[in-house]
């Protein structure tokens, strides 16, 4: 959701405020600002839209400070104006507070402020703080922030400045991602690695119910009862070329481009061909308890969701486990009640999605193990879990995910595969898995040199305002995972069904002006696809398939054919959903859409 990034060093600091923010801005972009403490005030500098906006507004002020907070908002309350954009300030204009979260009381509290003669300027949530903070200042702005997050209810991830404490920034967290960067000359906070890469890989992941306080020479962090805490840096792995384009136009088509690497971090060491098992050392402080384990339940949301679809199938097909798979914001409200031994696997690129931890916090509760897949080192989801297995896969900056998804099927099918072999999996079935899942880098790169047929294909359906995406067994969840994708980016309405419903619903929405995508790899399902492709061209809908190379009957049927390499059925997922996210990128690029960052979403979705 909303980004911060702050400096206090002996560097100027808007340049790196800037830069912080600009990769940032996937996060949320209705609104950005900064404060700047000079010559012994606080500047203010806010604009509504992209980053570009603040950057035009400050580029010819000279600002010397080198102590600064800055913000790139998505609104929550609020609309998106220069009074709701963040820093926002008390009244005496002393403390400058940047938020993201949402603190749920503040109703109330501004009520009581208000009555008090306290005038606000702006809608929001946030500027509670700004004003609790100013009111408890007696010379310390730690004791000041930790005063105020006792009267506090919600969810934060806060910096603050205060006029009469220059070169300080505190920083406080519950609930909200907030890391310390360590640099050479000074220090960083930022809601995101991504923000720092270019300046630091020395990091210190605060805690909830944590703060702490920023200096050009250091760091010092407490908890909210005032106890210090000594938490040294760690290396994050992420390089700050990772998070550039590199000749591409988009993050999203280069991250498309970067699956065959992606699938290769995510199993590279992890592979012991001639056992047919996979080593995963992440599990190995549950390992006992897992390989006996009956029941798995997989949360998620959005398309960690679909990958999670595709994995129940998955261990379905390798194990003898039973697998539920639950969206997160459903999943928490369910009377739970687990079965012994019950492993929970939360699935998240960012680590951090809001109702994701509140559901496995549920879980925790109600007696159930964690288990986490996650891109994001140290983030809050592999904090909590008991064990997990990372991607691996850098950072994804396209709002819309595409390699994660990759890494998230191959890391779900490794897991499935390995508790298969401690199982009823034979020798033969695990050697098998694996020679495939190593031959799938290659075949993805055979999927890309497809792209100008794609994007030909995208080209005369883009102006088509309905679409359907269809699929049975593994392909289902590709199919949901495909229309999510053209709707996210494109904004063309599309649905994303199982085929067998065709018939109960959408062939009434059959025409020639709505195209199909069919998922018609030769799986088991292969047969029963070509009965719906066959029920569509009959009532004349354009037909897309995506089939395995060398097809000719769908191709006799089909309107567009696009070819993927053979591979195990379980395993089709990865490469079909390949021509997917290509097809809704191109139909988004002729379409001008923000590819990047789609209107009204957000990468890291930390709120509820
Ligand atoms: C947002 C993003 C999606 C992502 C979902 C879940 O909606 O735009 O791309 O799939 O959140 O995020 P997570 O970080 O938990 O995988």
């Amino acid at each position: 959701m909303c980004g911060i990034i702050c400096y206090v060093g002996k560097d100027k600091v808007k340049p790196i405020l800037l830069e912080g923010l600009k990769r940032l801005e996937y996060r949320g972009y209705d609104s950005a600002g900064m404060a700047v403490q000079f010559g012994g005030g606080v500047e203010l500098y806010r604009a509504v839209g992209k980053i570009i906006e603040l950057e035009k507004k400050v580029q010819d002020v000279e600002l010397p400070g080198t102590c600064g907070i800055a913000h790139t908002r998505w609104a929550t309350h609020g609309e998106p104006s220069e009074e709701n954009a963040h820093p926002h300030r008390d009244q005496a204009e002393n403390v400058f507070v940047i938020h993201n979260g949402i603190i749920e009381n503040y109703h109330p509290i501004r009520k009581r402020l208000e009555k008090s003669g306290v005038r606000f300027r702006s809608q929001t949530d946030t500027e509670v703080l700004a004003h609790l903070i100013a009111l408890s200042f007696d010379g310390d702005l730690s004791e000041a922030v930790r005063k105020t997050m006792s009267q506090i209810e919600g969810t934060f991830g806060i910096a603050v400045i205060h006029r009469q404490r220059p070169n300080e920034i505190v920083i406080a967290r519950r609930g909200s991602p907030l890391i310390i960067g360590v640099g050479d000359g000074g220090n960083f906070a930022a809601s995101d690695v991504s923000a720092m890469v270019r300046y630091t890989n020395q990091v210190v992941h605060l805690n909830d119910n944590e703060l702490a306080l920023l200096t050009a020479d250091g760091y010092s962090i407490s908890t909210a009862q005032a106890k210090s805490v000594t938490r040294v840096a760690e290396t994050v792995e992420w390089q700050a070329e990772d998070a550039e384009l590199n000749g591409f136009p988009h993050f999203m088509l280069k991250e498309i481009y970067e699956q065959p690497d992606t699938l290769l971090n995510a199993i590279r060491g992890r592979l012991e061909p001639g056992e047919g098992v996979p080593k995963l050392g992440g599990i190995i402080p549950v390992w006992e308890r897992l390989k006996d384990c009956r029941h798995l339940v997989i949360v998620a949301c959005g398309t960690s969701y679909y990958a999670g679809c595709v994995g129940r199938y998955v261990f379905e097909r390798l194990t003898e486990i039973d697998v539920e798979v639950e969206i997160a914001s459903e999943f928490r409200y369910r009377k739970l009640n687990f079965p012994p031994n019950t492993f929970i696997i939360a699935i998240s690129q960012s680590g951090e999605t809001a109702d994701t931890l509140a559901a496995i916090r549920e879980a925790r509760r109600k007696g159930a193990q964690l288990l986490g897949i996650v891109n994001v080192v140290g983030s809050s989801i592999s904090r909590e879990t008991l064990a997990g297995v990372y991607c691996h896969a850098g950072p994804e900056i396209g709002v819309a995910s595409t390699k994660i998804f990759v890494s998230q099927l191959t890391i779900l099918t490794l897991l499935a595969l390995l508790l298969g072999r401690h199982q009823n999996l034979s020798l033969t079935e695990g050697v098998e898995a694996i020679q495939a899942l190593s031959a799938l880098p290659d075949q993805i790169k055979k999927v890309l040199s497809y792209d100008n047929h794609i994007q030909a294909i995208a080209e005369k359906y883009y102006r088509c305002s309905n679409w359907l995406f269809l699929g049975r067994k593994y392909q289902y969840p590709i199919a949901q995972e495909g229309a999510l994708k053209l709707k996210e980016i494109s904004y063309i309405h599309a649905e994303g069904y199982a085929a067998g419903e065709m018939k109960h619903g959408p062939i009434a929405l059959i025409s020639p002006a709505m195209p199909t995508v069919a998922l018609a790899p030769r799986d088991s399902m292969y047969e029963k696809m070509i009965s719906n492709i066959q029920e569509i061209k009959s009532r004349k809908g354009p037909v897309i398939a995506i089939v395995t190379e060398g097809d000719e009957k769908v191709r006799e049927l089909a309107d567009e054919i696009i070819e993927v390499p053979p591979t195990l059925e379980y395993l089709y997922p990865i490469l079909t959903v390949v021509p997917c996210q290509l097809i809704s990128y191109y139909c988004a690029r002729f379409l001008n859409r923000d590819i990047d960052k789609p209107r009204n979403l957000a990468k890291s979705v930390t709120v509820e």
